[in-house]
């Protein structure tokens, strides 16, 4: 979905004009000076890099489909906005700035752990033509992360409008050395519904029923591109898929039913290189995955889809798109011979939180009272904190879904371990390695471990079902006890930097300037009861801390 002017129109066709072509089966449309390739269909977009600076958000007439403007909600003039891409160690510093009309608005970073005051609390939402401004320091592996409008009572119709994109936390040096696909080979594929029967349009106007149940589209736009393709060699290729639907679970699979490979979850890799021929990716869940085209001559072609599952409730209304329908997501077309067709044999993984460490377990009901979703029987106040959570220990929590439809269920402020699905240890590809969305199934109970860091303040849990969301969802603080008090010493050439045990889950960081913070390397060692952390002493100041990672 990018506006009119810098996109390359194939020819402006109307609407009717390109539709008459792809029912044809025409051999394509010319698709601008950058693709030698022509497919039936529109080439896949990529969103642009953000360059930095700040974050416009608008409204804008958007060429979704080709020679036809569509309104919808665009940050700096795209939907999806622009890829943020971040490095470790890096900050996230950015201007956001709402020129909506008669709209408050606060983004939310998906996945990334950031302090609470630029987290995108629905109560951080500014006024149109107001702006803030966020600084957050990068502090988590690589990963596939995103952002989105997370404005109070407002979320659902604000995505749905195109307020979303990639947040992603790179090191393409490591991939290489892991053997990933990186660069040209390394693809993001931000997935949504939308109902283009609507004139084409983004409108977002829920029935009674879609508010319930959830705002499903009946077709698929891919980096905001309808009936995309995309250009492939027969090597492997790396793929980093978004479900932005608003409600719509996505059971990711191909036409032939190909085996494809998971690598990576909602927060980096999972440390498992695991071949499924389907996979559920539910409204705010990401999943990396390799594929291989090595089977397939050059002039063949695949259809990455979403494959029909049946449901128990209606979840849709009596003629709109249901929940579980079959949805074309995109075609990959084989136009060139070779490529590397190898797979990493393993890849390092994350180290999760232990469930047996577990100091407490809450208990989240998802309830559905008189066609209101619920949270522990309780509507989302925006004024209201539900509950408090010390940081540094583990504790389970346990998703209990006493109704018939699906609650991808998402922490802000930390990453968790999917433990178990009723009582059975959680074995699913989808359920590796650190998530922040949780997928809880009808009359299922989901357990997780989870553990804060040291970012202290207000956050939410909630539904990301986002018809759901301003419903099901409720605030909680995190408190961070006080950190051990450091003393340094001289000893010889050494400087040594000590602090009181026991403090478990202290990191010792240290910075030049006050600024820039990096964990300090080298372990530190327990001496007569305390830790010590010992350096060569280099006769510049340096500055050192305790955090909770
Ligand atoms: Cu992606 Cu609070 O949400
Ligand atoms: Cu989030
Ligand atoms: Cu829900």
């Amino acid at each position: 979905m990018f506006p009119a002017s810098p996109h390359p129109c194939p020819g402006h066709l109307t609407r009717r004009e390109w539709l008459k072509l792809g029912a044809a089966g025409a051999a394509g449309l010319a698709l601008g000076p950058s693709r030698a390739w022509a497919h039936p269909g529109n080439a896949l977009r990529l969103p642009p890099t953000w360059a930095g600076g700040s974050l416009v958000v608008q409204p804008a007439n958007l060429e979704i489909w080709p020679g036809t403007l569509t309104p919808a909600l665009a940050i700096n003039g795209t939907s999806p906005g622009p890829t943020l891409r971040v490095r470790a160690g890096q900050r996230l510093t950015a201007t956001i700035v709402n020129q909506l009309v008669g709209e408050n608005l606060v983004l939310h970073w998906h996945g990334l752990l950031s302090p609470a005051a630029f987290d995108g609390h629905p109560g951080q939402a500014v006024a149109p033509g107001q702006s803030y401004a966020v600084d957050i320091p990068i502090r988590q592996e690589p990963a596939t992360c995103w952002y989105h409008a997370h404005t109070d009572g407002l979320t659902g119709s604000q995505v749905y409008r195109g307020l979303a994109g990639l947040l992603l936390i790179e090191d393409p040096e490591r991939d290489a050395a892991l053997g990933l696909p990186t660069g040209a080979r390394d693809i993001p594929l931000v997935l949504r519904d939308w109902k283009s029967n609507i004139t084409s349009s983004l409108t977002y106007a829920p029935t009674m029923f879609e508010h319930m149940w959830g705002y499903l589209g009946n077709t698929m736009l891919v980096n905001g591109t309808p009936q995309p393709w995309f250009s492939v060699d027969q090597g492997v290729w790396r793929f980093r898929l978004l479900n932005g639907c608003n409600a719509r679970v996505l059971r990711i699979g191909f036409s032939d039913s190909r085996a494809f490979h998971v690598v990576g979850s909602d927060a980096g890799l999972t440390g498992w290189v695991e071949a499924v021929t389907s996979l559920d990716l539910a409204p705010g869940q990401r999943v990396e995955i390799l594929v291989s085209f090595a089977d397939l001559p050059v002039g063949g072609s695949v259809l990455l889809r979403s494959l029909a599952f049946p449901i128990v409730a209606p979840l849709s209304g009596p003629a709109g798109p249901r929940q579980g329908d079959a949805l074309d997501i995109l075609t990959f077309h084989v136009d060139a011979a070779g490529g590397s067709t190898s797979l990493p044999a393993s890849l390092p993984g994350p180290v999760l939180p232990d469930p047996a460490a577990a100091r407490r377990t809450r208990t989240f009901n998802l309830g559905l009272v008189s066609g209101t979703h619920t949270l522990n029987g309780l509507v989302y106040d925006l004024n209201r904190i539900d509950f408090t959570v010390p940081a540094g220990e583990v504790e389970t929590w346990d998703f209990v879904n006493g109704t018939a439809n699906y609650h991808p269920m998402h922490a802000h402020g930390a990453h968790f371990r999917v433990i178990s699905r009723n009582g059975v240890p959680a074995g699913l590809p989808a359920d590796r390695g650190w998530r922040d969305t949780v997928l809880v199934y009808p009359n299922e109970t989901v357990r997780v471990a989870v553990r804060f860091g040291g970012r202290a303040g207000l956050f939410v849990l909630h539904c990301h079902n986002l018809e759901h969301e301003h419903e099901m969802m409720q605030n909680f603080t995190v408190t961070v006890p006080a950190a051990p008090t450091l003393e340094s010493r001289r000893e010889g050439a050494d400087l040594v930097v000590r602090w009181a045990a026991p403090a478990d889950g202290w990191v010792l960081e240290t910075s030049p300037d006050l600024r820039q913070w990096e964990t300090a390397t080298g372990l530190p060692a327990l001496v007569g009861g305390g830790w010590e952390w010992r350096t060569p002493a280099t006769g510049t100041a340096r500055f050192f801390r305790l955090t909770l990672p």
